[in-house]
């Protein structure tokens, strides 16, 4: 009876030493400050006109959390490389983490500047989850959802955009907005976003460069209801390669070209989404939230 409570006594202590001791074997034993900080994860552009949406995406960020720094990172590493051939250095996720977490940082909340969570957005949640996991590292990391994630972000979306067509359009000039597409599932948003549209205005489509419904399927659509004018839009946060060659290039192929061909005028919009302020607080509601969501 007396051996058996010596072990179970000695087991406890064992147990809250091995406890207690991981979880300060990064700091050894002392607390450390709280530093919170706010990661902007873009897919980045390599054109500098198109700047323009990540500036406004920061003056906003800012303006909501003026006391929490902002870093930036870059997903697509084609462009992280164009932009280094140019004496312009951008992070990756993996190293702008790296290097909050050498800053110190504890406390940290990613927002994605995606559209739609498409593979980008979940290798994102992934990363972060697995930084969150290492020893001495932060505290707390969040990530704040991309564009389009609830209901009610399809709403905002639909009355921002509309809000922002140019005012010479006529009720029955068509407005096609050019989404980037994808091949994973949430490819459906585009289809979902072009129906929440048709509720409000008959005259928007919703295609996309990459994935559906492509420019052939808008067209037929577009000669059904004999629109002979459209004023196409970017639906991408920056108005970059594929709004200015893919959308309203002079190149066939480019839905300028396809339309122009089938006997619809078009007048092109080089505008991001993200210039766009009501576009913008989307975004900035979903870090708010990741925000509050560190503990
Ligand atoms: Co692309």
């Amino acid at each position: 009876m007396m051996k058996k409570t010596w072990v179970s006594t000695l087991m406890l202590v064992f147990t809250v030493v091995c406890v207690f001791g991981a979880a300060n074997a990064g700091d050894h034993g002392k607390a450390r400050p709280t530093k919170k900080g706010i990661l902007l994860v873009a897919f980045g552009t390599s054109i500098s006109k198109a700047q323009i949406s990540y500036k406004n995406i920061e003056r906003a960020v800012r303006a909501h959390f003026p006391d929490v720094p902002i870093r930036w990172a870059y997903t697509s590493e084609f462009i992280r490389r164009k932009l280094a051939k140019q004496g312009q250095s951008m992070d990756s996720i993996e190293k702008a983490l790296a290097k909050m977490m050498d800053e110190k940082f504890t406390h940290v909340a990613i927002q994605s500047l995606h559209t739609i969570a498409g593979w980008e957005f979940h290798d994102l949640r992934k990363n972060a989850t697995l930084f969150g996991q290492m020893t001495g590292g932060f505290d707390s990391i969040r990530v704040g959802n991309p564009l389009l994630s609830t209901d009610n972000d399809f709403a905002r979306v639909v009355i921002a955009l509309l809000k922002n067509i140019p005012k010479s359009r006529k009720k029955t000039d068509a407005v096609i907005l050019m989404g980037h597409g994808t091949s994973h599932p949430v490819n459906a948003a585009y289809a979902a976003l072009m129906y929440h549209f048709q509720r409000k205005d008959p005259y928007v489509f919703v295609g996309t460069v990459e994935g559906s419904p492509e420019i052939d399927e808008i067209k037929e659509m577009l000669l059904v209801r004999k629109v002979k004018t459209a004023y196409l839009m970017p639906f991408m946060s920056v108005a970059g390669d594929h709004a200015i060659n893919d959308m309203a290039g002079e190149q066939d192929g480019s839905w300028k070209s396809i339309l122009t061909k089938a006997g619809i005028s078009c007048s092109p919009v080089l505008k991001g989404t993200a210039e766009y302020d009501e576009i913008v607080e989307i975004w900035v509601d979903h870090l708010a939230k990741a925000i509050s969501g560190l503990d």
